[in-house]
């Protein structure tokens, strides 16, 4: 290990767990879900905008998706995805104190990988069925024009129904990150914004020793680029 990997592993500040590009996107996936909101409710003027931050929140869950894949070790999806039975033995943990050394986990536990997996989901079903749909008057989703008028209809239906699932998964999350930090004094949210943990001697060696940052620009570049075909190369929108 290089010095500079060896500092990044460790300093005062604790020990590097989530890397750079997943803070990254999980901010930015608060505030494209923040401006569909809005947009969503501001009225047909916003409509322009809101597909702006839908498409925003449709590459940032693909990139999640690929980060889940090669990024870096918390980040992957099969060091952060276990069975029924972890996932009982992680409710049971739920209510109770956090261990002596403050760290109930070093990446996700296992409630909190699945529960990761739902929100990634609930917001590709929002942002893929939002690309089909349209207001009946004004604005239609870039693809609207290749579905039946009934799938259409369908699909709008799962935008407005999906977004109240989206909402009380969200919920839930910021509920059980305010549980941990002031009913087991464990704060989650620091790490989400420093990426570091304080992990003590013992557990050192499972912290990451690089962010992956270039890797990461390059999946965000092809994710973006992927996107804006999808969207481009859309047969003419139909507006009303
Ligand atoms: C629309 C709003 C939000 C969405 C959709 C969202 C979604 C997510 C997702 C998908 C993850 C998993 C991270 C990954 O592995 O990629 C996550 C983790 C996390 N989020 Fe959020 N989040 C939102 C808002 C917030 C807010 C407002 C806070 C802080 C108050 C927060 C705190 C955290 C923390 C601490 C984790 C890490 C949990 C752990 O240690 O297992 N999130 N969030
Ligand atoms: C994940 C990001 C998204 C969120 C959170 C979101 C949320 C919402 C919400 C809450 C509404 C109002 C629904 C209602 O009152 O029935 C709405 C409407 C709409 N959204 Fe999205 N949306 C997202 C992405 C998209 C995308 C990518 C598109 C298309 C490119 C899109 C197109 C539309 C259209 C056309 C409407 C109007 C539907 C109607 O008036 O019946 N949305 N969205």
């Amino acid at each position: 290990m290089s010095a500079n990997e060896a500092k990044l592993k460790s300093d005062n500040a604790g020990s590097l767990v989530w890397d750079l590009p997943l803070r990254i996107f999980h901010w930015a996936l608060a505030v494209s879900l923040m401006g569909s909101w809005i947009t969503a409710e501001a009225g047909f003027e916003w409509t322009q905008t809101h597909f702006l931050f839908g498409y925003t929140a449709l590459g940032l869950i693909s990139f999640r998706l690929l980060w889940g894949l090669v990024g870096t070790t918390h980040a992957r999806f099969r060091n952060f995805l276990s069975g029924p039975k972890a996932v009982i033995q992680s409710l049971k943990q739920l209510p109770k104190s956090t261990p002596a050394n403050g760290v109930s986990h070093i990446g996700h536990g296992p409630l909190g990988g699945w529960a990761s997996v739902v929100l990634l989901a609930l917001v590709m079903t929002q942002a893929v069925s939002g690309l089909f749909i349209s207001d009946d008057i004004f604005y239609a989703g870039p693809y609207n024009s290749v579905v039946s008028n009934s799938l259409a209809n369908y699909l709008g239906w799962l935008h407005h129904t999906n977004f109240n699932f989206l909402l009380a998964a969200v919920a839930l999350h910021f509920l059980t990150v305010t549980w941990y930090l002031l009913g087991k004094k464990e704060n989650l949210i620091r790490p989400m914004l420093t990426g570091r943990k304080n992990l003590g001697e013992k557990m050192l060696q499972t912290a990451i020793a690089n962010n992956l940052f270039f890797r990461g620009l390059c999946i965000a570049g092809f994710v973006a680029a992927a996107v804006y075909l999808i969207v481009t190369l859309a047969p003419e929108p139909e507006y009303f």
